[in-house]
This record gives C-alpha cells, structure tokens and sequence, in this order.
C-alpha cells in the first residue's frame, strides 16, 4: 500500500500542484526543490498540511537523496532543467542526468517504484502526427543547443529502464505536452501562454516566436495531475511510457488571438514577430507540429483529459492577474 510519496521538483509547476493533488488523496508527501527556478509561494497551501514536508536539496546530492527517499513508497522525479534558450545546455544535459541517476540508486535496495517526467520534446522533428509512445523520436543536430533537453530527457528514459531490466526496479515514464496552469512561471521557462497573458495585462505587444504557424496541444495541469496520480497508484503503468496531455492542437498564433479576445475581448490584437535567431543568436529548431496519441492512457489507466482550453486559460488569467497584481 503506498503511504509516502517523494517529489522531487514539489517547489515547480507541476510538483507544487502535484503535491497538492497527492495530500487532497491522504498521502504523505515529502517535496524536494533546490529553489532554483521553483518558489515557496507556490507550496504555500501545502505547507498547511501536516502530512506534508519541505526539503530544501539539490537532486545532484546522491547522500541527501538517499535519506529523504528511505521511507518513500513512490519517488515522481520532476526536478530537471528545461530548454536551455538562454544558454545553460551544460545545465540542462548534467542535471538531468545526475538528478535521476540520484533517484534510481535511492530506489535501488527497496525497490522503489521510480515516475519520471519526461517531455513531448523527444519526438522532435518527427513529421507524422499524432505521436504514440511507439513513434520515432527525431532529434535535430548537436550543433543546435536546444535538443540537448530532448537528449537528457531520452538519456534518463533508457536510464530508468535500464535500472529497471538490471534491478527490478518498477519504472514508469511520462511524455509531458505544454502544461499550463497556475503556478505556471511568468517567463519564457513556463511556456509562450505565460509570457502572452503578462504581456496583454500589461498592454504590450505578445512576441511571436517565428510567424507563429507552430502548433502544441496545451494541457491544463489538472490534468497532467490526474494522469500522474493515475500512474503512480496503478501497478498495470509499470514498465510503460506515456503520452500525457491535450489533443486539442492550436498554432501559437490562434493561442495569442483567444487569449487576447479573453482577456480583452473583440479589439486588435499588438503583436512583435521575432526571427528564432535573434532571440537564440545561434541556430534554432523549433518543432513545428506537436499532438500526442493518448489511446494507451486511456486504455490502461482511464485518463483523458477534462479540462478546455478556453476554460483552462480563463482561471490561469484570473491567477496570473493575482499573482501580477495587474
Ligand atoms: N510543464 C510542462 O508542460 C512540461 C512539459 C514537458 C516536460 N516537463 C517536465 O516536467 C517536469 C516538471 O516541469 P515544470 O514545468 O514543473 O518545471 P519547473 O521548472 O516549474 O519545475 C522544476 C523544479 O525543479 C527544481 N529543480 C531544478 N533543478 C534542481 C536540482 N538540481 N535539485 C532540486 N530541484 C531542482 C526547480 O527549482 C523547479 O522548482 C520537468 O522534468 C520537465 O522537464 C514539463
């Protein structure tokens, strides 16, 4: 029976609703974050809960992580490094990987069930849609620094099965696609929804990152919660891989107009349209088409996601209006 559960990352996006989600199910649920891009605002309401605990650690500390995931039934491994657009790739591929090194070993002698986040980015370039856990992943150049998270991300992936095949560990990996939602970061880090709802609070024009034609499926992140929990509580998730997330898909351009008529209703929309160059200073890829094939979550946990877009973004607008004051 699963009593406790470590996560790692608990003072992000996702861990802080995560955690969240865990102690509203009765689990006790101890939360690791470096602080790093994380915050303590966002565990403010789990800091209530006498079931849950905060320790503040760096994943690349193989002895502290060690101890805090002792007692733990389940260990979700969320902490990571993201796209490294503003340079930071040594970060992105070093924590990754360190990190989740890290967590196999702590499961190791107790054979702790291991949930990994990885990304909708490992199917890269891949120009057949919608994307199941089986397709190829097709990444780009080495040359190109932004595919060094794809990478980490894949490295971790054959990581944890490898623990799983040489130590029986139960592995269970996740293909996150574009998480939006409270507690999101206000920056490019949290994703173009983010930046685009700061950016029209405040009357100033919503940068477009290329002509804006590239299309994700934008999930709202109780519903990569449900998908998590699923995961965490159903034995038939391990060993396996699985797409979570939306399969609404939407260009960035029809993202930036709805978020617009939503906030501001029928008025003309400011928008900047940037070259990728100019914001990287090195060569860009950007993934152009992003849906995932979600029949196997579906299938053998039940998950679909619930929540609309035009739903999910009118309270993620009403908590960054909050937490902006704007
Ligand atoms: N948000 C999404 O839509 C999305 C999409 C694909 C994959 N993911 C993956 O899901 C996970 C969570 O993403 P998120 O959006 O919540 O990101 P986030 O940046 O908000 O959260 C990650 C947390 O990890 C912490 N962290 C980073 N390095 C650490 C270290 N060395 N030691 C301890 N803590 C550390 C950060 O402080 C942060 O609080 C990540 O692994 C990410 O790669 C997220």
């Amino acid at each position: 029976m699963i009593k406790k559960i470590a996560v790692t990352g608990a003072a992000g996006f996702i861990g802080s609703n995560l955690c969240e989600g865990l102690l509203e199910r009765g689990y006790q649920v101890a939360g690791v974050d470096n602080l790093s891009m994380g915050s303590l605002k966002n565990l403010e309401d789990c800091q209530k809960a006498k079931s849950f605990e905060f320790i503040k650690e760096d994943v690349r500390n193989a002895d502290a992580i060690n101890t805090i995931c002792a007692d733990a039934d389940v260990i979700v491994h969320l902490a990571a490094y993201k796209i490294p657009r503003y340079g930071k790739a040594t970060d992105t591929l070093l924590i990754n990987n360190e990190g989740t090194k890290n967590i196999l070993e702590a499961a190791k002698s107790r054979q702790t069930k291991v949930v990994l986040a990885s990304t909708s980015d490992v199917y890269g370039k891949n120009p057949n849609l919608p994307f199941s856990e089986e397709s190829d992943l097709v990444i780009g150049p080495s040359t190109v620094s932004r595919w060094s998270y794809a990478v980490s991300k894949l490295f971790d992936e054959h990581l944890a099965f490898a623990y799983q095949d040489a130590y029986g560990i139960p592995v269970s990996v996740m293909r996150f696609f574009g998480g939006y939602g409270p507690h999101q970061n206000l920056t490019w880090w949290g994703g173009p929804q983010s930046v685009f709802i700061g950016a029209i609070l405040r009357g100033q024009p919503m940068e477009i990152h290329g002509d804006g034609s590239q299309t994700r499926s934008f999930t709202y992140v109780s519903d990569h919660v449900d998908g998590i929990i699923r995961i965490v509580e159903n034995e038939r998730a391990n060993g396996e891989i699985f797409n979570l997330g939306s399969t609404h898909e939407i260009t960035i351009l029809d993202l930036a107009n709805l978020l617009h008529k939503l906030i501001r209703g029928d008025s003309e929309p400011l928008l900047k349209f940037t070259p990728y160059a100019s914001f990287t200073g090195k060569p860009y890829e950007d993934v152009m088409r992003r849906v995932p094939d979600i029949s196997k979550a579906q299938n053998l946990l039940g998950f679909n996601w619930k929540v609309s877009l035009e739903e999910g973004l009118t309270k993620t607008i009403a908590w960054q209006r909050a937490e902006e004051k704007l």
